[in-house]
């Protein structure tokens, strides 16, 4: 078989590898059970490394469209199962108006009420920001070689922007995602939270107006409301902020910073399209205003998704965040940021202030794993997991819960969103769940202040677990929807955007 590769476009070889199966398949010119040439045949018939052939075979495993026989190599799939296609009930959430920050945030309960759950053991954590099912049995043997090539060097104090080899190494696969970035625009974190932190305290000073998607992720509520910051959360859509909203707000308030979260955004799993990100980074600029783009979950995805806004980014207008904390390991702790022009050096000095840098020990793990290429190994086998626990929640969804229920069919990431009808008594559901050893949290986490009810799930269970609690909880939910429960929700304080001026 012979594939034409176009070796300087700016899609990766082995998606472009991917791609052209998938059409050969989906068109039967290859036909069903057959098998597909072997890793070292078809990297030797297309002048490509092994690696990349894995790459391309594992993706079109996680499409559904070819599985592994151990022993005996890749075969195409008898019945295509369309795994890429929502196969349930999909729409997005109801249009909601601008909210303005009305405090009160609750990530530190919900952070340590998770983390509790899980010391328990026996509970079926939905509510999790993390995945359930982390690294692999390769762990000790790569921690172990990671601190033997280290030599002494992880004894000692380093750089506060981090150890040159993790920063190269970053370099180089946020250039594979379109990114044009050196080693010396990285700055490594102690996970992206602190690298949210370091951008919103040096950005932003109390009383400045700050503009976030709604609902967003609560840890980054959390941080601007302990600075004292004025935040305007513009409503999602099923295509990403509203953007004729966000221009009127950055019209009238001149707010100096726009969070977003443009790929597999938390908590909705919603991905930007090109033209969205392109008009958000015009109109930022276009009125003077910065972007701090958290981009965690983009090593989760099914599929290929635009570069991110900092690709288009040709004014420095852009911070870009990120995380090994939903790929690897929450608990080596280690994010980084790529700042570019007059803030990277004030920045450095701030993350110095913070905590000196981060963790040597943490840093070589992360470094050994991407040199050897186990990192992206190990992409590959946990979006096959995923998919797959994201098609057994919503075959389960589908079977357990009441017509009048929705949801999210995110490309990846860890999490769908459900949208509740506004009469269920969420907080009692959940604390029902909770009995039966199901955590839930309620949505409102994610809004500034009285959203619409909703629920996030988070997928990266076992199919048992996920079957399993997805069942208590519509059985919950439909004892509550037949009940003739009279909603016990507070009004909506929604604002409309002529009586929120300062
Ligand atoms: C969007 C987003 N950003 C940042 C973080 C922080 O993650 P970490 O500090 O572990 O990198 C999270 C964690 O849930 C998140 O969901």
């Amino acid at each position: 078989m012979n594939i034409l590769l176009e070796r300087n476009s700016p899609t990766p070889i082995y998606i472009q590898i991917r791609n052209y199966l998938a059409r050969l398949i989906q068109s039967e010119k290859i036909v069903n059970g057959q098998k597909l040439p072997s890793i070292r045949a078809m990297s030797t018939n297309i002048g490509v490394n092994k690696l990349t052939v894995i790459e391309a075979y594992s993706l079109l495993e996680a499409d559904g469209l070819i599985h592994a026989r151990p022993g005996s190599g890749y075969f195409v799939n008898r019945t295509i199962t369309p795994c890429l296609e929502p196969i349930s009930r999909s729409t997005f959430a109801p249009s909601q108006e601008v909210i303005i920050l009305q405090g009160g945030g609750s990530f530190f309960e919900q952070y340590t009420n998770s983390i509790q759950a899980r010391r328990q053991g026996g509970m079926i954590e939905f509510s999790s920001g993390f995945p359930s099912t982390t690294i692999s049995d390769n762990l000790q043997r790569i921690a172990k070689r990671a601190l033997v090539k280290a030599g002494d060097t992880f004894l000692r104090e380093d750089f506060p922007q981090g150890q040159l080899i993790l920063r190269q190494l970053i370099a180089q696969m946020l250039i594979g995602q379109g990114l044009d970035v050196s080693p010396a625009e990285v700055i490594i974190t102690t996970g992206s939270q602190q690298a949210l932190s370091l951008a919103m305290q040096y950005y932003l000073q109390k009383d400045d107006w700050v503009i976030v998607e709604t609902p967003t992720y609560h840890g980054a509520l959390g941080i601007l409301e302990s600075l004292q910051a004025k935040v305007i959360g513009i409503p999602m859509t099923a295509e990403g902020m509203n953007l004729e909203l966000l221009e009127q707000y950055l019209k009238t308030h001149r707010p100096k910073l726009i969070y977003t979260i443009s790929t597999l955004h938390n908590p909705t799993g919603i991905t930007t399209s090109l033209a969205h990100r392109q008009t958000l980074l015009m109109l930022a600029q276009q009125y003077e205003c910065l972007i701090l783009e958290d981009n965690a979950y983009e090593g989760l995805k099914f599929q290929p998704v635009p570069p991110p806004i900092k690709a288009l980014d040709r004014h420095n207008l852009v911070t870009y965040i990120s995380t090994f904390s939903k790929t690897l390991m929450p608990g080596l702790r280690v994010g980084y940021m790529v700042v570019t022009g007059e803030h990277h050096q004030p920045l450095v000095k701030h993350k110095l202030l913070n905590d000196l840098h981060v963790s040597t020990v943490s840093q070589a793990i992360v470094s050994e794993f991407l040199a050897t290429g186990h990192y992206r190994r190990h992409l590959n086998r946990l979006r096959v997991s995923n998919l797959q626990s994201r098609n057994v929640m919503l075959q389960a969804l589908e079977n357990y819960f009441p017509e009048a229920i929705s949801w999210t069919v995110p490309q990846g990431g860890l999490f769908l969103w459900t949208h509740l009808p506004s009469h269920l008594p969420i907080g009692e559901i959940c604390s029902q769940a909770l009995s039966h050893n199901v955590l839930v949290a309620s949505g409102a986490a994610f809004f500034l202040g009285q959203g619409y009810p909703a629920m996030r799930l988070n997928f990266s269970q076992t199919p048992e677990d996920i079957e399993h609690g997805i069942k208590i909880l519509g059985q919950l939910i439909k004892k509550y929807s037949t009940a003739n429960f009279t909603s016990k929700c507070v009004p909506s304080q929604r604002l409309p955007v002529s009586s929120i001026f300062s």
